[in-house]
């Protein structure tokens, strides 16, 4: 069983990127299942009907959010309509949508969530430990392998998720940095761990976006609009190896292309 995560699909360029590249790589690496973070492929904020739908036709199975889950209105009913498509499962009871997903894939049930970070960020969510904790006791007997994609911007909480789900996680992948980390292991109880798979989009930028903005805003304090930025392009990915029997890693190699 293999599986391929993309790291945050950032705008246009990182919608052209997936579809460029999403194909090849699943030749390549023989991937039974694709997730793919979209929460910044609407021009770097949240996602549409239209571009989950691009999503989709580029190869993805799955697709993530984050903390930008509602930053389109239409978020709402899509996260209603499509089952596949995930936010964080630690917003509070009732939030729109759900955390998590169970897909065939290989032949095997794959339990895919999505979880959101506390630690700078500035949202007030639920635990995450707790969070998936409660998730895998409820779907317990209903999944043969688990992977959560851990959206957060401290190293600490994504390294500490990492171990806490050690042998009970296939992988856990964390996303929102957009600058991909090069501590890609199996951990020793079997599970997958990357604290950051990075960023699809473009490749000169700060995290995807212009970067005269955003130096103009460090030089000036003053706010300023942020366009995902133009030219070279690259996509930011991870494929990780299960064992059938365990639902566990034995595999995880990080990708990163850039033109
Ligand atoms: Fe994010």
């Amino acid at each position: 069983m293999r599986i391929l995560m993309v790291g945050d699909v950032c705008g246009r360029p990182g919608r052209q990127m997936l579809r460029e590249q999403v194909p090849q790589l699943k030749r390549a690496h023989k991937i039974d299942l694709t997730i793919v973070n979209g929460e910044n492929a609407a021009a770097g904020f949240g996602v549409t009907r239209p571009i989950y739908e691009e999503i989709l036709a580029a190869g993805a199975d799955v697709v993530t959010l984050g903390n930008h889950t509602f930053d389109k209105r239409e978020a709402v009913s899509l996260l209603d309509e499509e089952p596949r498509l995930l936010r964080p499962l630690n917003y509070p009871p009732g939030t729109p949508g759900q955390g998590y997903c169970i897909v065939q894939a290989g032949g095997q049930r794959v339990l895919v969530a999505n979880a959101m970070g506390r630690v700078f960020l500035p949202m007030d969510l639920d635990c995450p430990f707790r969070g998936v904790d409660a998730l895998l006791e409820e779907q317990s007997g209903r999944y043969d392998l688990f992977f959560l994609d851990f959206h957060a911007e401290a190293t600490s909480e994504k390294e500490a998720m990492g171990w806490y789900l050690d042998g009970r996680a296939a992988g856990v992948v964390g996303t929102h940095t957009h600058i991909q980390t090069a501590d890609d292991r199996v951990l020793p109880g079997g599970t997958a761990y990357l604290t950051d798979v990075g960023m699809t989009g473009p490749s000169e930028s700060v995290l995807g976006m212009d970067r005269k903005a955003v130096i103009g805003r460090f030089l000036s304090q003053m706010p300023a609009r942020f366009e995902v930025a133009e030219g070279k392009r690259q996509i930011s990915a991870v494929v990780v190896a299960t064992d059938p029997e365990s639902g566990l890693a034995t595999e995880v190699q990080r990708i990163l292309i850039r033109e």
